[in-house]
């Protein structure tokens, strides 16, 4: 099969398209063809070798951990999928070895659900880490009707769908973003706010009162600037930086695979309450430039490789 590979650790220059054998079935395990993967953020931090310690990585490896694509080959207990379904998932492994920038992948049957029937391939491939991180965020902090919640990178891959699902939940919403996403982010039903000196007073114009609870995707020293902005009893909830729990006693959620969230996610979206936003898709054999599009870090919504 064809797949994007990187044999050291570099800049997107590093990753080539090249020939490799057709990843092995396991038991609990389903072969995927690939219609499409998505970029986040992680990828090409572990590619840079910036979370080796964290993250194990067996070189040559395939990078991607979203997929979108069709069953071709079943374990041997798999009962929850055929062949010929179509299916999306966060295909997180213990290892970064045999990712979804491929046209086959081996997922465990753990990282997989059904795609949204609304969905394209596409938009199907930009939902499972992004969209997990921002339930698996919003359940952590226990976002309410009624409540107003901050959601720092609003506009990016997790913000853009922890935006609408926290308007779906009933709260009000206010996003951070630059001003050329700040018309977009209306459009989500959010009230953005410029970030930058003098956000916190921005906010508080905002939200006199203070927010209930706070959403940090974007770490440096946005969780301690924001704790200010709290009302009595709020909560800072980050996924980018750690002293949300350590030092402000709220909750650092790292992301994992969940069918049951797959499936939440989904309900959104037949029910109309959740779209995906595509910044740009790219061909697989471009996926050096879709790596470089994310790292960016400027993008609204997802960058997506189509296979
Ligand atoms: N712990 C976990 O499980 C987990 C899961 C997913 C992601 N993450 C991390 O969370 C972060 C966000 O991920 P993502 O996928 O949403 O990234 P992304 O899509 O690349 O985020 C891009 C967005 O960030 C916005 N942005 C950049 N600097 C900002 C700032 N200082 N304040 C507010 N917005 C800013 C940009 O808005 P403008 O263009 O308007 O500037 C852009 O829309 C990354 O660091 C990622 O590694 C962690």
């Amino acid at each position: 099969m064809r797949a994007i590979t990187y044999s050291r650790f570099g800049s997107a220059d590093v990753l080539e398209l090249t020939e490799q054998p057709d990843p092995h079935i396991g038991p609990d395990t389903l072969v995927v063809r690939v219609k499409a993967a998505s970029v986040n953020p992680v990828d090409w931090k572990i590619r840079q070798g910036y979370l080796e310690g964290l993250i194990d990585v067996q070189l040559p490896a395939i990078p991607g951990w979203d997929v979108a694509g069709v069953v071709e080959q079943v374990g041997l207990d798999t009962p929850e999928f055929q062949v010929g379904d179509e299916v999306y998932g966060y295909v997180r492994k213990d290892t970064v070895q045999g990712g979804t920038f491929a046209e086959l992948v081996a997922a465990p049957v753990r990282t997989l659900a059904r795609k949204p029937a609304s969905l394209s391939f596409e938009e199907a491939a930009a939902v499972p880490l992004a969209g997990l991180t921002a339930y698996e965020a919003i359940q952590r902090a226990g976002v309410k009707d009624g409540q107003t919640v901050l959601v720092h990178a609003a506009a990016g891959g997790v913000g853009a769908f922890a935006v609408q699902i926290a308007k779906a939940l009933g709260a009000r919403v206010i996003g951070t973003a630059s001003e050329a996403n700040q018309e977009f982010l209306r459009g989500l039903g959010a009230e953005p706010v410029t970030y930058g000196d003098g956000l916190a007073d921005r906010v508080r114009a905002l939200a006199p009162d203070g927010v209930d609870v706070v959403l940090d995707f974007v770490g440096g020293g946005t969780v301690a600037a924001s704790a200010g902005n709290l009302a009595d009893g709020g909560t800072i909830t980050s996924i980018a930086d750690p002293t949300a729990r350590t030092e402000h006693g709220g909750h650092y959620v790292w992301v994992r695979p969940s069918v049951a969230g797959l499936d939440a996610l989904t309900a959104l979206f037949d029910a109309g309450k959740l779209s995906v936003e595509i910044a740009q898709v790219f061909d697989l054999a471009d996926a050096a430039d879709a790596h470089r599009a994310n790292e960016s870090g400027h993008t609204r919504g997802k960058v997506v490789v189509r296979v």
